[in-house]
């Protein structure tokens, strides 16, 4: 069975979920950190709301956690508009994409997160109404078959992914307004933490916080979760306040350590390190050996390791780099490979 992951950017419980949206901002003026993006979006906005026109088209890219959905309901708000979420998994076919389009009202917006699984007979239909707010259903088939066009509202699509790559150019194309999210300096997470602090009314002091936010492993979604469990953690121990030790010993016993890397972390690292004396290895290789599903290891795990330079992307594989081995306690690989030019997130260039 795949590890449970508490710490995991990627995954969202109902309750999770629920205790995040108290935390989360709801205009762009609380938004904390991505300041160039949070720039472009004010610009966007203004503009679209002085034409009494949707924003243009927008697609979020980068690791889980880090508020593409948020600022789907951020911009929603600042257009005065209702935001419609759904997901490239749920729109299985043309007639749901049909359903979610045509509840719409003027400036909406409607965010399809992981738009990349968007199926391919769905993704055609979705062309025409980005571009020219119409869709074109065809109706009966054979000697009577007729298409009928289906008018839209004005709207503004966001798209969220994490995988940018996977998408296809065309769809890609349609975006007016596209942007790469990054993880946030810590900077930011303390002052993500300070202020869910304040909103939970906690009694915390500012190096506890700090001791949070440099665990976090630059998402606010792992920052507000960890905050959760101090929190909890200071209650039932009637810990006063929230210090460097409280943070310390409570994360110790949620398995998260001093650069906020989990058992998940730590066992990709040791299989790496252990099974495949270092790397290079295939991504496949290390799921299978772990139990675990690639693509959950590609999008939550390598990212952050490949961030702080635990891990290096070769074309042969991956491969711990030499902080990454002292890291697992193995030796470094002899003789690491040129790593392919990388993005500071982990993604190729
Ligand atoms: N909570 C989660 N992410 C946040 C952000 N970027 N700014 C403010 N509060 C947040």
């Amino acid at each position: 069975m795949a590890t449970e992951r508490w710490v995991s950017a990627g995954t969202r419980t109902p309750e999770e979920e629920q205790a995040s949206w108290s935390l989360r901002p709801t205009r762009l003026g609380e938004y904390i950190g991505q300041r160039e993006l949070v720039e472009r979006l004010t610009i966007a906005i203004q503009a679209a709301r002085g034409r009494a026109e949707p924003m243009e088209h927008l697609l979020l890219h980068g690791p889980p956690g880090l508020g593409k959905t948020t600022l789907a309901h951020v911009i929603a708000a600042e257009m005065g508009a209702a935001v419609y979420t759904t997901s490239g998994p749920a729109l299985t076919r043309a007639a749901d994409l049909v359903g979610a389009l045509t509840k719409l009202k003027p400036n909406d917006v409607l965010f399809i997160d992981e738009i990349h699984r968007l199926p391919i007979a769905v993704e055609e239909f979705i062309y025409p109404a980005m571009e020219d707010r119409k869709i074109d259903v065809a109706v009966d088939s054979g000697m009577n078959g007729r298409t009928v066009t289906i008018r839209l509202q004005p709207f503004t699509l966001i798209g969220a992914t994490t995988r940018a790559g996977l998408l296809s150019a065309p769809l890609r194309s349609r975006f007016g307004l596209v942007h790469h999210l990054r993880y946030y300096p810590w900077e930011d997470l303390l002052e993500i933490v300070r202020r869910s602090a304040r909103l939970l009314s906690m009694d915390a002091e500012p190096t506890g916080l700090e001791a949070i936010a440099r665990r976090s492993r630059g998402t606010p979604r792992i920052a507000n979760r960890l905050l959760r469990r101090v929190r909890d953690y200071a209650q039932v121990k009637a810990a006063d306040r929230v210090g460097p030790r409280v943070v310390e010993e409570a994360l110790a016993l949620e398995g998260v350590d001093t650069l906020g890397l989990d058992e998940l972390d730590r066992k990709y690292l040791r299989v790496i390190g252990t099974t495949y004396r270092g790397g290079p290895v295939g991504l496949e290789a290390v799921a299978a050996t772990m139990g675990e599903d690639a693509g959950t290891l590609e999008d939550v795990v390598e990212p952050y390791l490949l961030q702080v330079g635990f891990l290096a992307r070769t074309r042969r594989g991956r491969q711990l780099t030499a902080d990454g081995a002292a890291f697992a306690g193995v030796p470094a690989p002899a003789a690491p490979d040129a790593a392919e030019p990388l993005f500071s997130d982990g993604r190729p260039a």
